[in-house]
């Protein structure tokens, strides 16, 4: 009997099938996805999972070689798809993201593709078990379509690896992508996936989200468990979604919340019950601006003129002014503590990163040819040695959480954490804005990824949605301007708070436009197999050479 039902559907299954292909006019058009766009298709027998799954490949194959966002694609995406399409015959089409493709930034574990951190003496990292974020998103039916290129192991904002290659912007392409989760993020603003995932030790969450017109939480401390990705601080990293609207970042986080307590992440022993198993989707709808309380850092904004901040204080003054037309207060908050060049006297990552990326590197769940320290790492010379970088590294692996600094410093963002609070108690805010960088995000070839905001949050594990909001004026580089990101800081634990806020504003602003080089609609070919996207190294600017420190 229960043979014959099973057959029954699977005949079945063949003939809508067989009706998809041959009533389709349209294939799945891929350009500014949503998961509900996603699941109409697939529920109203329009797409099969194959061909969204498809018409997203086809989309990478003919821009990424612009952006050059991807590391690795999952050779399994299409088994997978059909897989999910037998289970649409079968009536058992359930999860939150049921057939729904995603990126990874490639410093998260997931078997069966190697976790690369963007640097060549990782490229045989094998993991042999997933992270518990990515088995969540497995498990709520996502479809991981690949690995994003990231800045190399995420020390920095560039988006530029020895494995990878420069990835770029896909407003400009003179410039980066913002960073360290800079793939992510040219990869979701090119619509390469519906959404993407990130890490965040000072920007690296918030950076992309900005510089490519897209929405990223940094969740509070201890909210996901971040055991299985790469590794730089155990006080400041984190990890979260980046997605092109609200409404899937909120599907994302409840997503990735639902590991909650995680023996290998002892900061997941911090989550309130009033944070466990919350739908995140629902704190989108009701509520209002009228009557809020928002902060706004002056520190935190560069009123210097030039092409390269004027923009970004426009953006702001509009978005203060769209805030107050819709009923907000701006609280202007002068205090000279808030000042990022001062704060990041706090950062406390040279001292906890060897410690905690041999932790890593020592795992039982990784075989392959990975180095067994940080050390061996960085005397591999199959690393890019970026200025920046240089000294950070350097003092890295001569530090430990036993230096004399390490302490009083912890003390030190303990006091920050209090100051931080006080200004929220003191005038009765709901939450704190702030441009995530002064100033656009910086050319290709440059440094250092400048004038970025996102020390406080970092330091006091303080919950951060990121916005668009606007662009800088069009030039001939950047034919729809250059995207500008604005940081809403919250307490502890209010992500609902901040999620109804982003959602508000962006019903008022929309501001988020798809980058026009990739705008056009793409001929979706019909694969045998998932193809090979190769990483593009023949792009790093030559003020990056590979080396020894
Ligand atoms: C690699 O990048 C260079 C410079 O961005 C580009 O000209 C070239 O087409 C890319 N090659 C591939 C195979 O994508
Ligand atoms: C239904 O889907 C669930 C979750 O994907 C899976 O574990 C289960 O085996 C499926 N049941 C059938 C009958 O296919
Ligand atoms: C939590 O884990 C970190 C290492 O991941 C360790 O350094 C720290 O001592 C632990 N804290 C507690 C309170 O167990
Ligand atoms: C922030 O601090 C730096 C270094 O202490 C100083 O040069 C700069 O002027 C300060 N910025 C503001 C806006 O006060
Ligand atoms: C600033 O922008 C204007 C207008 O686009 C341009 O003419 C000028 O050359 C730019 N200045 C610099 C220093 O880039
Ligand atoms: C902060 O400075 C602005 C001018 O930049 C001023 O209008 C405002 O009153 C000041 N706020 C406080 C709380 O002092
Ligand atoms: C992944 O790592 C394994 C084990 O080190 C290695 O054999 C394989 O070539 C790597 N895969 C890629 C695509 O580099
Ligand atoms: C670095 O590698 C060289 C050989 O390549 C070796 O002689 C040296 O001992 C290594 N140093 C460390 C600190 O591992
Ligand atoms: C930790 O101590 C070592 C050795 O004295 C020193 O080289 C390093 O700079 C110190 N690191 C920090 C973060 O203070
Ligand atoms: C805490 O920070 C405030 C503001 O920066 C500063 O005035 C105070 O001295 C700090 N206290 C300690 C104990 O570091
Ligand atoms: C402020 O902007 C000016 C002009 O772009 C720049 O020269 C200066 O370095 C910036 N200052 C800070 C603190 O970012
Ligand atoms: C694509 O970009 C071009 C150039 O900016 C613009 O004219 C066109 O309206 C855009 N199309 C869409 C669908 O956004």
């Amino acid at each position: 009997m229960k043979t014959t039902s099973l057959l029954l559907a699977i005949l079945s299954f063949n003939i809508l099938a067989i009706a998809a292909t041959s009533f389709t006019s349209e294939p799945f058009d891929s350009r500014e996805a949503t998961i509900d766009s996603v699941h109409n298709a697939l529920y109203s027998g329009i797409s099969s999972c194959r061909d969204v799954v498809s018409s997203f490949i086809s989309r990478i194959e003919a821009f990424n070689p612009t952006v050059n966002a991807i590391i690795s694609l999952n050779p399994n995406a299409l088994s997978i798809a059909d897989r999910l399409d037998l289970q649409i015959a079968l009536g058992n089409s359930t999860g939150l993201l049921f057939c729904i493709p995603v990126l990874l930034k490639d410093n998260f574990d997931m078997v069966g593709m190697n976790t690369t951190g963007g640097c060549l003496d990782l490229a045989g990292n094998k993991p042999t078990a997933d992270a518990p974020v990515v088995t969540a998103l497995k498990n709520a039916g996502a479809i991981i379509l690949g690995k994003t290129n990231l800045h190399e192991l995420a020390l920095e904002g560039l988006s530029v690896s020895s494995l990878g290659g420069q990835t770029v912007n896909p407003y400009d392409h003179t410039r980066t992508p913002g960073g360290s989760s800079g793939g992510t993020g040219a990869a979701i603003g090119s619509s390469f996936a519906v959404f993407g995932t990130g890490t965040d030790t000072v920007n690296s969450l918030r950076s992309p989200a900005s510089a490519n017109s897209l929405f990223s939480v940094r969740p509070t401390r201890g909210l996901i468990s971040r055991a299985g990705v790469i590794p730089i601080s155990f006080t400041q990293d984190a990890i979260g979604p980046i997605a092109r609207n609200v409404k899937d970042l909120a599907v994302a986080l409840t997503v990735m919340t639902s590991v909650e307590y995680d023996t290998n992440d002892n900061t997941t022993a911090l989550i309130p019950t009033s944070s466990v198993g919350v739908d995140y989707s629902n704190s989108i709808y009701g509520g209002s601006l009228k009557g809020l309380r928002l902060g706004l850092l002056q520190g935190f904004v560069n009123r210097t003129a030039s092409n390269e901040t004027t923009p970004v204080n426009d953006a702001m003054d509009h978005m203060v002014s769209v805030l107050e037309a819709a009923g907000a207060t701006i609280v202007s908050i002068n205090e000279t503590v808030y000042n990022a060049t001062t704060i990041a006297t706090l950062d406390v990552q040279t001292s906890e990163y060897r410690q905690e990326m041999d932790a890593y590197l020592e795992m039982p769940s990784l075989s392959g040819t990975q180095p067994s320290t940080l050390n061996e790492l960085y005397n591999s010379s199959k690393f890019l040695v970026i200025p920046s970088q240089y000294n950070y590294v350097n003092t890295a692996l001569r530090s430990s959480t036993s230096n004399s600094s390490y302490a009083p410093t912890k003390l030190g963002i303990q006091n920050l954490t209090t100051v931080l609070r006080s200004t929220f108690s003191s005038n009765s805010l709901d939450a704190i804005i702030y441009p995530e960088q002064k100033n656009l995000v910086v050319k290709i070839g440059s440094p250092s990824q400048s004038g970025r905001n996102g020390i406080l949050a970092a330091l006091t594990g303080s919950p951060v949605v990121t916005i668009p909001a606007g662009f800088s004026p069009p030039t001939d580089d950047a034919p729809i301007g250059v995207p500008i990101g604005m940081e809403i800081l919250g307490q502890p634990w209010s992500e609902s708070k901040l999620l109804n806020i982003a959602a508000h504003i962006s019903d008022l602003t929309h501001v988020r436009r798809m980058p026009s080089f990739a705008n056009g609609s793409v001929e979706v070919s019909s694969y045998d197999t998932v193809p090979t996207i190769t990483p593009n190294a023949s792009n790093i600017p030559s003020a990056y050479p590979l080396g020894t420190l």
